[in-house]
């Protein structure tokens, strides 16, 4: 692959636009959101990545579900590819982009290919490159801790000269659009796109501004606007699009415009040796955390506690639940300045603070009913399949996101809408079915999760996306070799 060198240079600024017109832009998108978003399945005459066949026979690059899905043989052809990402993690360090990528190319590089990641460390500090086995590492800081993305291009185009990458990825924009126009062989992975942060902007402001009568929020949505239409304008600079749920995938197809053969569904993935069903891990933790041994129900929610999180729902919706239902018990596992908030709730809650990775299986296992109130559509927390894989069912908003990809029937558990109302009706329902259908439901979560959300299809799903890429004769699927 050659490449010219080229500054690296910021876009061009967004043009704000006029108060008028990006009212109008909003209305639109706000009419198309309630159609695409808020309308049955059904409605779609020909609907993009809703099926979740077995037998599949085909190529590949026409499937229209997630490639987790299938069962992909060993690969008898190494690869060297090229990693862009943000950062990489040190330590302990959370964020989902980053551990999938950490994940992701521990696992490929296990499998024998050779990958070059150019980065920069999550801690911020002067840190050596790695080089362990197939795995290097590159860090490329500028002052500010940031990827220095020219710096960044001159090593890999130095490891480029040595020897070409056969293809290219990144996580998101850390390899900038005006910079993958130039680059051939690119496939980008969305975490996250506008299309679905103007959703969650849109539910928090009808959270935090029930009314109208507050000015701040709104702003942040009419800003949002902008930037969704530039993502539109610049994502054709992208060859291939990896996306993490069924539905940011027909977002891609319907709204970006991006076509369809360009676009595939992979599923992030979660380490399912770390998140077991263990039951008697569960009966110890909560043992060990005081929850009293006369409980009906034990709810759980973990990650940070933050607004966008969902936590103010949460508050509103248990403390009313709280006072209709005794015996019924809420774990709160994680920091943030929600913490104290639900501590003032009295003995049915117990904040547990941060928990070390280490416990958190035994924390899921502990609990009936895994509860994310989540006020962000976009990407997929990895704590719902990491409940699912401990046998839990979650209770989860009713997000494109979540019901196309994770909660896609009523056998994993409940969605709501993100409001208060509809939030105490399904805490209702999980209640009403209680600790019998809950483990039922769970049990048919571990399944599910097994078969979709572990890291080991994650990376199988990705080596096999890039010999495809490489090599056509690896998009046809199913090969003799695969299972
Ligand atoms: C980025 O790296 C280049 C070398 O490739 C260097 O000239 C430049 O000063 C660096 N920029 C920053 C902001 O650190
Ligand atoms: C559980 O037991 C404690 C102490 O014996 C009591 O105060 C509490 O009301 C009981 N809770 C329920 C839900 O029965």
């Amino acid at each position: 692959m050659g490449l010219k060198h080229q500054p690296c240079r910021a876009p061009p600024p967004y043009k704000l636009l006029s108060i008028r017109s990006s009212t109008i832009l909003t209305l639109v998108f706000f009419l198309t959101s309630f159609y695409l978003f808020f309308a049955p399945p059904w409605r779609f005459s020909e609907p993009f990545f809703w099926g979740y066949q077995a037998h599949f026979n085909g190529d590949l690059r026409e499937a229209k579900f997630p490639w987790n899905k299938l069962c992909f043989g060993p690969a008898y052809e190494k690869l060297k590819l090229a990693v862009f990402s943000k950062t990489w993690p040190i330590g302990a360090a959370p964020g989902g982009m980053e551990r999938h990528a950490h994940t992701l190319y521990n696992a490929l590089a296990t499998r024998g290919h050779e990958i070059h990641v150019f980065t920069v460390p999550s801690d911020r500090r002067l840190r050596r490159d790695i080089h362990q086995g197939n795995l290097h590492v590159y860090f490329a800081a500028n002052d500010h801790g940031s990827v220095n993305c020219s710096l960044a291009f001159d090593i890999f185009n130095k490891v480029n000269a040595a020897g070409a990458f056969d293809y290219v990825h990144t996580e998101s924009v850390s390899l900038p659009h005006w910079r993958a126009k130039i680059v051939p062989n690119v496939a980008v992975t969305w975490h996250g796109i506008w299309y679905e942060i103007m959703h969650s902007k849109l539910f928090q402001e009808l959270i935090s501004n029930p009314d109208g009568v507050l000015p701040g929020p709104m702003t942040e949505l009419q800003e949002a606007m902008p930037r969704l239409i530039d993502e539109i304008r610049f994502f054709n600079s992208y060859t291939q699009h990896i996306c993490i749920s069924n539905s940011a995938g027909e977002v891609l197809v319907n709204i970006y415009q991006i076509p369809q053969r360009n676009v595939h569904v992979i599923l992030n993935g979660v380490d399912d040796t770390k998140f077991v069903h263990d039951p008697e891990a569960g009966a110890r933790f909560r043992e060990k955390h005081g929850v009293p041994a006369n409980v009906s129900l034990v709810m759980g929610v973990a990650g940070r506690l933050v607004r966008d999180k969902g936590h103010p729902l949460l508050y509103e919706a248990f403390s009313l639940i709280a006072e209709r239902h005794p015996g019924v018990f809420l774990l709160v596992a994680g920091s943030g300045p929600w913490g104290r908030r639900y501590a003032e709730l009295g003995p049915s809650v117990k904040v547990l603070g941060a928990l070390e990775p280490s416990e958190l299986s035994d924390f899921y296992n502990a609990i009936d009913v895994f509860v994310n109130p989540t006020l962000r559509p976009q990407g997929l927390d990895l704590t719902l399949m990491e409940a699912m894989h401990c046998g839990k069912p979650v209770l989860t908003p009713n997000y494109p996101s979540i019901v196309g990809t994770v909660v896609v029937n009523e056998g994993f558990g409940y969605t709501f809408s993100p409001n208060v109302k509809s939030f105490v009706e399904a805490l209702e329902v999980v209640i009403r079915d209680g600790p019998k259908v809950l483990q039922r439901k769970g049990m048919a979560c571990k399944e599910y999760a097994h078969s979709m959300f572990t890291a080991t299809k994650m990376a199988s799903a990705y080596e096999r996306f890039f010999l495809c890429m490489k090599n056509t004769r690896y998009c046809h699927y199913p090969l003799p070799t695969d299972c």
